[in-house]
């Protein structure tokens, strides 16, 4: 595993344009669960019920009493972990450029990414079904389920549910950066949603290494994952960083000028 840290580092640090993909698996040290594997959200509720747009539509209440209302619950209070932070540090380093998110949980954004491209949309805000103002879902009163705009039409969260299209900006703009970038971090995502698992192939077929990063093979790891770093990201994704901090020299210090004294003048040259 060092190994493959120092080598995505020897990556990274030279990389002139890298891009984070990430999944549910980022959040997990968060407090929120996945939606596969073991503790998965569809493992105990079948996304096709529960999760496509036609089943919201056919039944907004039963969707908001069984998925929304929980998700709210677990969203209104989780904060950034140790992954998140990391990708903000490798921004901040000026390697990573854009970070292509499938998550609706806002963390990218609250832990100080600039640039976050939200693939599935985002359950920060709600939008009414009949008059289409948004309104923040913190501010929505659940007391009545399902809740309502002040016109009286239901409100749904701003997140893509199954059946439905990507945002367009989203969409252009992660296909223009994963074809774009040199290296591409792929950071807990199970790589089984279309269109967000084709952006790796993109960014492969455009000559990008691939950095992966998850405590599961997934189907990338064997096809076209170039570092496959099996793991969680709260713990790899900073050792990765201090590696990359040690190949990257710090900034050189401002020169102080020495104190001046009443037998120097400030124009007298040093020396
Ligand atoms: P998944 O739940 O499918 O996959 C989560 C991945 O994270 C798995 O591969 C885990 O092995 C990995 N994982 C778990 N803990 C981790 C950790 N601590 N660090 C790193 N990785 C970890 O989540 P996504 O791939 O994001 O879409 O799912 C994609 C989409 O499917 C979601 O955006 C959602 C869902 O249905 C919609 O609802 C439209």
């Amino acid at each position: 595993m060092s190994d493959l840290i120092e080598r995505s580092a020897d990556i990274l640090a030279t990389a002139r344009y890298a891009v984070a993909l990430t999944g549910a698996g980022i959040s997990v040290e968060s407090g929120i669960p996945p939606f596969r594997g073991p503790g998965g959200l569809w493992e105990k509720i079948d996304p096709m019920k529960y999760a496509h747009i036609d089943a919201f539509l056919d039944d907004p209440e039963t969707v908001w009493n069984v998925l929304i209302k929980n998700m709210k619950t677990v969203l209104d209070t989780a904060q950034p972990n140790p992954g998140h932070i990391a990708l903000v540090d490798l921004e901040r380093l000026g390697i990573l450029k854009t970070v292509i998110t499938q998550n609706v949980d806002g963390l990218h954004q609250m832990a100080g990414n600039g640039d976050v491209l939200e693939f599935h949309g985002n359950f920060a805000w709600q939008s009414c079904l009949d008059c289409s103002r948004r309104i923040e879902t913190a501010l929505v009163d659940l007391t009545r389920i399902p809740p309502r705009c002040s016109c009286g039409g239901i409100l749904r969260p701003d997140c893509v549910f199954f059946g439905e299209m990507i945002p367009h900006e989203a969409l252009i703009r992660s296909q223009h950066v994963s074809a774009s970038c040199d290296a591409m971090l792929v950071i807990g995502t199970s790589a089984m949603v279309q269109p967000a698992a084709t952006m790796p192939f993109i960014a492969k077929d455009n000559g990008a290494v691939i950095i992966e990063i998850n405590p599961e093979p997934t189907p990338l790891t064997s096809r076209i994952s170039d570092l496959p770093l099996l793991g969680d990201a709260g713990s790899i994704m900073p050792r990765l960083v201090k590696a990359i901090r040690r190949r990257i020299p710090p900034p050189s210090q401002p020169i102080t000028p020495p104190p001046m004294t009443k037998h120097r003048k400030a124009h007298d040259t040093i020396a």
